[in-house]
């Protein structure tokens, strides 16, 4: 099934991506030429989604190098500088600072000659982007088995080929069973208070043809309870070692109705989103956002003045409640910590 968009593109000296936060209103391309630029997309949600904004720093640290070779200064320098303002844009998904990692250990391998030293991040970012689209394939293919042959399933926020590089992960999946002819209706959850369930997925699947059906978060347990739930699969933002699994705030929540109800709970994500370093889900670091998103709606108040919120932008959900994790590699079954250690040997 081909996608009928492009998230993000490179093109040669500039970063293109199609600016999420007025989808579905406008499809507007913004081009980015600096680092600087490319932080400030990461941090205003221009691009967002876990694989999404490690490829898109990966384009940002080439563009720091590039501008750093053309003016005569000493790339290695503007490398550092870039990578540390990248890495501040947003703490929770794991991608970013794996795509940075990969990109710095890359950086120290090189000669100090500039210019092949540009052409070389160039290659390795153009790498993190097509090796995170065949991921996402990869994922659909293995992850298309899981899903009913015929049924209604749930995704929580957006894991599509906007998140991604293309493809998706959770989409990916739906995608793929799809393609391969199962009957798959999807239950896109609103995801409050930032809307990429109803603004991005509802966007995503309603384009590329996929039967959906978009609900306010409050009421996915009702059509639990109603037996109208047949799976769920959402995407990661981060997944510990033992399997437990950052996500888009009211995951959790979807877990423990999938658990009550007898559900499977998937996630799918690919290996970049597992950080062998956090134990467990105490140590996931979980962005707070304004409260001016929860105060309002669509730039219109709803909540009194000077009401103090609490924003968070992702939960986790332990491990236990996890069905089975997809990756580009295979499935992974419960106890997870045995296959995620194998899954880096
Ligand atoms: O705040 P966002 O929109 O960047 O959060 C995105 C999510 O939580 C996604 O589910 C996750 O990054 C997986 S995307 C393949």
């Amino acid at each position: 099934m081909r996608v009928t968009f492009r998230t993000i593109e490179w093109t040669g000296d500039a970063l293109l991506l199609l600016d999420q936060r007025i989808l579905p209103g406008r499809e507007t391309v913004r081009r980015y030429a600096t680092a600087r630029g490319v932080a400030d997309a990461i941090r205003t949600m221009v691009v967002r989604g876990a694989p999404a904004i490690g490829v898109a720093a990966a384009f940002g640290l080439v563009l720091a190098v590039r501008s750093a070779v053309r003016g005569g200064r000493p790339w290695r320098e503007a490398f550092r500088t870039a990578a540390e303002m990248l890495g501040a844009t947003r703490p929770t998904a794991v991608n970013l600072f794996w795509a940075i990692e990969r990109m710095r250990r890359g950086a120290s391998m090189l000669s100090d000659d500039p210019r092949e030293s540009l052409r070389a991040l160039e290659r390795e970012a153009v790498a993190v982007y097509e090796e995170d689209l065949a991921a996402n394939r990869a994922m659909g293919a293995h992850g298309a088995k899981l899903l009913p042959r015929s049924g209604s399933v749930l995704t929580h926020c957006n894991a599509g080929a906007l998140a991604t590089a293309g493809y998706g992960t959770a989409l990916g999946v739906i995608r793929a069973a799809v393609a391969a002819g199962k009957r798959i209706h999807v239950y896109v959850d609103e995801t409050r208070p930032f809307l990429q369930g109803a603004r991005l997925t509802a966007w995503e699947l309603s384009k590329d043809k996929i039967p959906c059906t978009l609900i306010t978060d409050n009421m996915a347990a009702k059509l639990f309870g109603d037996g109208k739930i047949h799976a769920a699969i959402v995407g990661a933002d981060r997944i510990a070692r033992n399997g437990d699994v950052a996500n888009k705030i009211g995951t959790y929540g979807v877990a423990v109705l999938c658990r009550v109800h007898k559900v499977p709970f998937y996630v799918a994500a690919p290996r970049s989103t597992i950080d062998l370093g956090v134990r467990s889900v105490k140590e996931i670091p979980i962005e707070e956002r304004n409260g001016r998103e929860v105060t309002h709606f669509m730039g219109r108040r709803v909540a009194p003045d000077g009401i103090r919120v609490y924003n968070p932008a992702f939960d986790v959900t332990p491990a236990r409640y996890v069905s089975a994790i997809v990756t580009e590699k295979g499935v992974l079954f419960p106890p997870f910590s045995r296959d995620i250690r194998a899954l880096f040997r």
